[in-house]
């Protein structure tokens, strides 16, 4: 590990240790059990879908796939973790890695799925309620007190800059295997094809991707969601949407590009360079002070902007946001805090913990707050052309220019999307 990231993990653990203290102190706790959690097997069956530790454990200890173990912390105390490592000669056991977390804890290696041993007056957060012993656990303890773990993701919110580095690192392997699909599209590879390039490329297995890689040809790249990768390519590529990301020490990175293919009538090649431009544009206003509502609404008087440049739309700007056209054409947020979880904590909350909702016109926002340094948020505007939510506009006299729509759909939809950590100054901008 290079000195620099050693020094920095070791801060963050410091950190961590002052503020858990402080929350823990502040409501009356003298120690809290957290439970990495574990995956469940199918329904009559013996095999797991794939598994992510609990995101206040992996703030600790960043691996993100430990199971059955607990990690107790206590102010004044090293922390102690009680890592589950079976004798298991069907398994590897548990590795440790070099990190100064290590060094700073207590580690027991438990060959049994243990109870947690708790003194005082506890909290325990994590998902116990499949646990033969949760119900005794709740005698014992107070289960997942609000206002502590409320506290928990407001610290979350804003990232040392060891996970900020963690975060830089995501974003590095992540762009080498957007570079392999790149390179996948323009062999004419179909969309299966297209995610094996990118797990090469960017050092993964699928099992360990943070979120289901949307890889997207033609119409498929207007599926906000798209969760299939078809075998086969099709005969014409018009374009390709991925949306795919990369853990580092269990944080995230979460990048989407779109690219024009050979077959794609030339305006939507001049959308896809447009909405780079607007990429860039709405990275820049990323700053402590702004709100992240006001930069979502800038991204909709942009993108009336470029219906009118592009000729989608034939009216103003103005009418294209406020009739309701920019949202048709981009049903979702600009974006959303980044972490340990891809739609990480506390995005819709105010600073007291108290609720801070989606404004009602833009239900799919999934980050209200103001940005504060240390926050980190992607930027991902979007333009898409999909029928059920063009469809009412077709029935009204709004300016649209439906046979270029038409032409487009084709080609599905854009998102440029890139991860950015705001800084004491403006912003950081973590994706190469
Ligand atoms: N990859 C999911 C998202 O962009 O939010
Ligand atoms: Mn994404
Ligand atoms: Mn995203």
């Amino acid at each position: 590990m290079s000195t620099t990231l050693f020094n920095l993990q070791r801060d963050h653990i410091a950190h961590l240790q002052q503020a858990y203290s402080d929350i823990l102190t502040n409501h009356g706790f003298d120690s809290l059990a957290i439970y990495s959690g574990h995956a469940s097997v199918y329904f009559a069956d013996d095999h797991a879908p794939p598994f992510q530790t609990y995101g206040h454990f992996m703030h600790w200890v960043g691996l993100a796939d430990v199971q059955h173990s607990w990690l107790i912390i206590q102010p004044e105390k090293r922390p102690q973790l009680y890592l589950y490592a079976p004798a298991d000669f069907w398994h590897l056991p548990t590795h440790l890695p070099e990190e100064p977390w290590v060094e700073a804890f207590d580690v027991h290696l438990c060959s049994d799925k243990i109870s947690p041993p708790l003194s005082g007056n506890t909290a325990i957060i994590g998902d116990i309620e499949r646990l033969a012993t949760s119900a005794q656990l709740a005698l014992k303890a107070d289960i997942h007190p609000e206002p502590v773990v409320k506290a928990l993701d407001e610290l979350r919110l804003f990232k040392t800059p060891y996970e900020i580095t963690c975060i830089r690192e995501a974003n590095r392997l992540a762009i080498a295997g957007h570079q392999a699909t790149q390179a996948a599209f323009i062999g004419a590879a179909g969309e299966l094809d297209i995610q094996l390039a990118y797990l090469a490329a960017s050092r993964q297995r699928e099992s360990n991707v943070p979120y289901q890689n949307i890889i997207g040809l033609n119409e498929h790249a207007g599926v906000l969601h798209y969760q299939h990768y078809d075998l086969h390519a099709p005969k014409q590529r018009y374009s390709l949407l991925v949306d795919a990301g990369r853990r580092f020490r269990g944080y995230c990175a979460d990048i989407t590009r779109t690219y024009a293919g050979p077959d794609a009538p030339a305006a939507f090649g001049e959308l896809v360079t447009a909405m780079k431009v607007l990429k860039d544009e709405l990275v820049k206003g990323v700053a402590p002070g702004v709100s992240f509502v006001a930069l979502h609404e800038q991204m909709h008087h942009h993108l009336g902007e470029i219906l009118v440049a592009n000729d989608v739309f034939k009216g103003t700007a103005e009418q294209a946001v406020a009739e309701g056209v920019t949202r048709a054409f981009c049903p979702h947020g600009l974006g959303h805090s980044l972490g340990l979880q891809v739609h990480d904590v506390a995005g819709l909350r105010h600073p007291d913990g108290t609720p801070a909702p989606a404004p009602e016109q833009h239900p799919a926002l999934r980050l209200t707050r103001t940005l504060r340094p240390g926050m980190v948020v992607t930027i991902e505007p979007g333009l898409y052309f999909i029928a059920m939510l063009l469809a009412p506009l077709r029935n009204t006299s709004l300016p649209i220019n439906w046979s270029l729509v038409d032409q487009l759909s084709s080609c599905g939809g854009i998102r440029i999307e890139d991860n950015v950590a705001v800084t004491e100054s403006g912003f950081d901008n973590l994706t190469p």
